[in-house]
């Protein structure tokens, strides 16, 4: 069965003691569900069944070297998988939970599926914040991979609307606890003796993670795609999309920052935290609208605002 064609309806339900109950027996019995987390919704599997994590490289037609992201209820069950070095340490207690991924060595009995890392040695692995995350992870007793909850390629959801829009029919259940607070996907570092090195930009930023460890936080230097979230095309929508215009032209969708006219704005006072969590619904909206394409105001490049225009430069390749 095609995953098109394997479930006749996606459940969407609000986030209680029951869809929980029933969200964590699907995961047990090796489905994927969808689920929120702080910053945007997953599409989460028992990340220690290859089978179950192939089901979420089916839902999303995602292609097989990209790895996932493991997701664990408590420090405990990370040093499960993982080896920890005294930055990772550092950036743990600083940051977890919370948006922080961290790339780390698979312990040698570490019982992540291989396919959830691509075969790679190293894991991303990230203690999220958002309670029903965490319950789900708990109440299913297993590490979930969750990569955002989209099709491959396409927009990621901060809204379960976003999920259902973007794979209902191919998974069987969402659960709805509203839109996510950051909006952005998190940070990845890949944390050593010597320093940081930022894979991903995303809420938690590089002048947090130097003021939280002390030591030089750098972009990757010439080692091809250590994090293949960093592709050139990923998070796009369907039509042209032009970046840094500071007027709306006539037939695109303009998405504002900042005072003046546009048919959505990112923050109307300039914010960059209110700018992060608005960002992919005005890409929904804007994909969806009848506009031929899209126009984005100039968004300013620090603090939050790495990461957006990080999202941005790709949705417009
Ligand atoms: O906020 C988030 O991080 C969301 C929520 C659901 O947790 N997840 C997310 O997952 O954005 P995804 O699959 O869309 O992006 C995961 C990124 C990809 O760029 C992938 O290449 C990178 O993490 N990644 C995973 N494992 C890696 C590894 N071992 N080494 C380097 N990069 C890795
Ligand atoms: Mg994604």
């Amino acid at each position: 069965m095609s995953p098109r064609t394997r479930f006749a309806t996606t459940q969407i339900r609000a986030y209680d003691r029951g869809s929980l109950a029933e969200a964590a027996a699907l995961i047990r019995a090796g489905e994927p569900v969808a689920v929120p987390t702080e910053t945007v919704y997953g599409l989460a599997a028992d990340a220690t069944s290859e089978a179950a994590v192939a089901q979420i490289y089916a839902a999303k037609g995602r292609p097989a070297f990209n790895p996932l992201i493991i997701h664990v209820a408590d420090v405990a069950m990370a040093r499960r998988l993982v080896a920890f070095n005294p930055t990772a340490e550092v950036l743990a207690r600083a940051f977890w939970p919370g948006p922080l991924t961290m790339v780390l060595p698979r312990l040698p009995d570490c019982p992540v599926a291989k396919l959830a890392s691509a075969g790679l040695p190293t894991l991303a692995i990230r203690l999220p914040s958002h309670p029903a995350m965490r319950a789900l992870i708990a109440a299913a007793g297993v590490p979930l991979a969750a990569p955002s909850a989209n099709r491959s390629g396409a927009i990621s959801p901060t809204r379960a609307g976003h999920v259902q829009a973007s794979l209902g029919g191919r998974i069987p259940f969402i659960l709805d606890a509203g839109p996510t607070s950051e909006g952005v996907e998190s940070t990845i570092v890949r944390p050593d003796e010597q320093g940081v090195t930022l894979l991903r930009p995303g809420p938690v930023t590089a002048e947090a993670i130097m003021a939280a460890c002390g030591l030089p936080v750098g972009r990757p230097q010439g080692e091809g795609i250590s994090a293949p979230g960093q592709m050139a095309s990923h998070y796009a929508p369907g039509k042209p999309l032009r970046l840094n215009c500071t007027e709306p032209v006539e037939g695109q969708f303009h998405i504002g920052f900042g005072p003046g006219p546009c048919q959505r704005n990112l923050s109307q006072d300039g914010d960059l935290v209110e700018a992060a969590a608005t960002l992919f619904a005005a890409l929904h909206e804007a994909d969806a609208s009848h506009f031929a394409g899209i126009t984005v105001a100039p968004v300013p490049e620090r603090g939050l605002g790495v990461a957006i225009n990080d999202r941005l430069r790709r949705a417009a390749v």
